[in-house]
């Protein structure tokens, strides 16, 4: 795919048109006043195709609105835990593996009965009109054509209706646990209705914690539609209390839900341990892309232990702060069945709709082929922990 600044500058505008946001896309060529990320340090006043997903972070910065730019790419308190996301997996130290046979590389694999093309799976995000006129539908069509499962979040500015309507791929419905059982039975009722596969429930954000980047801006931010709730408010879409939600709401869900239940957001063996012996199908090892408890580890950094602790149980699944094949390498490596993407997905939708999503998936998927081939694998069921040095000091 290639983008050229025309496309931005379209998107930008009829973006800009539907949810009012500000005109900063209308000069995608100019740099950034200053260079605050890596990938802006590589890619300042020139604008080429992206190839890579911080090519998409920059180009979306470049025409997103402020409020929208800082939802989607903040975190909580002093992000702390967002670095430390990306920190921890720079730190991994891949060991290759040459004079291996890698004509063909499998990055299939079989997830709750589903046959995935990979393991790249599209995270619950919410708010995709703050970055395309077709919100989520936008995201099904590119999850669709990138082969992806796509999970929908309970904030979504479309419907789970729709977003069915259009997916061809699998989708799961993330769940936020409000207070309302009512609300909430209705909810699964609607999501399992319109054909969604499985029931992600998120447990790690009962409450909005010192989002300070979304908090100075909350004032221009736009009002939204949030169908799946019934409710108009400001980017996130929280207007009624998860607080309650326990181990005995999660049994009461499980006595009535006729789609299995992932749980996303366990950061602790204990935890771990407890969702398996709640019989959930699988778990997500998530801290929410740093954005809900500041100063915990990064998520690969506690994905062994929760590996060790489930013992195979169950699937465990990873994300926070994957952005390279090499990534998915170390979080499979480490013991996870499959891997999210958040925030680079948003970005590919606010560049260039359906087919950025797919270019970002695509992108990611062709990173993963190249490491596996590297480090001697050629189907997921290889990589191991062995493809990482023992220790720093390089000895065997
Ligand atoms: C999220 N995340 C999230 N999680 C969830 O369970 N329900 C939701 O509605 C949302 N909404 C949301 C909005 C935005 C803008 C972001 C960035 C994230 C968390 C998400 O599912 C996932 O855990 C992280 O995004 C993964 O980290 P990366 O890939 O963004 O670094």
């Amino acid at each position: 795919m290639s983008i050229n600044r025309r496309d931005v500058l379209t998107v930008s505008l009829a973006s800009a048109a539907v949810v009012g946001q500000s005109a900063k896309g209308a000069a995608p060529a100019e740099a950034p006043a200053e260079a605050d990320s890596r990938a802006e340090r590589e890619q300042t006043d020139t604008f080429s195709a992206p190839v890579n997903l911080y090519d998409y972070e920059v180009a979306a910065k470049r025409i997103l609105s402020g409020p929208a730019w800082e939802y989607f790419n903040g975190g909580s308190a002093d992000e702390i835990t967002l670095r430390r996301n990306r920190s921890a997996l720079d730190l991994l130290q891949l060991k290759p593996k040459v004079l291996v046979d890698t004509t063909r590389i499998d990055t299939s694999r079989t997830l709750l009965g589903h046959n995935m093309a990979h393991p790249i799976i599209l995270a619950p995000t919410s708010s995709h009109l703050l970055a395309h006129p077709d919100a989520e539908v936008a995201t099904a069509r590119g999850a669709a054509s990138a082969k992806a499962i796509m999970v929908a979040s309970t904030v979504s500015n479309r419907s789970v209706e729709d977003i069915c309507q259009v997916a061809t791929e699998p989708v799961w419905f993330q769940l936020y646990v409000e207070d309302d059982r009512g609300a909430v039975k209705a909810l699964i009722g609607r999501a399992e209705n319109a054909g969604c596969k499985a029931l992600c429930i998120t447990a790690d954000n009962p409450l909005a914690y010192a989002r300070n980047r979304e908090e100075r801006v909350r004032a221009q931010a736009p009002m939204l539609p949030f169908p799946n709730l019934g409710i108009t408010a400001g980017p996130g879409g929280r207007a009624r209390s998860r607080r309650h939600f326990n181990w005995e709401d999660l049994a009461w869900i499980q006595s009535f839900a006729r789609t299995p239940i992932i749980l996303k957001g366990i950061m602790n063996p204990d935890d771990a341990d407890e969702a398996v012996r709640h019989g959930v199908a699988a778990i997500i090892v998530s801290n929410h892309g740093g954005r809900v408890l500041d100063t915990e580890p990064a998520t690969i950094e506690v994905l062994p232990a929760v590996v060790d602790r489930v013992a195979g149980r169950i699937p465990v699944l990873f994300d926070s702060g994957i952005r390279r094949g090499t990534d998915i390498v170390k979080g499979l490596a480490h013991g996870a069945s499959a891997v999210l993407i958040g925030r680079p997905y948003i970005y590919g939708l606010s560049v260039s709709g359906a087919d950025g999503v797919r270019s970002v998936v695509d992108i990611l998927r062709t990173e993963l082929e190249g490491a596996m081939a590297m480090t001697g694998r050629t189907r997921l069921d290889e990589i191991d922990r062995s493809v990482f040095w023992k220790s720093h000091d390089y000895r065997e």
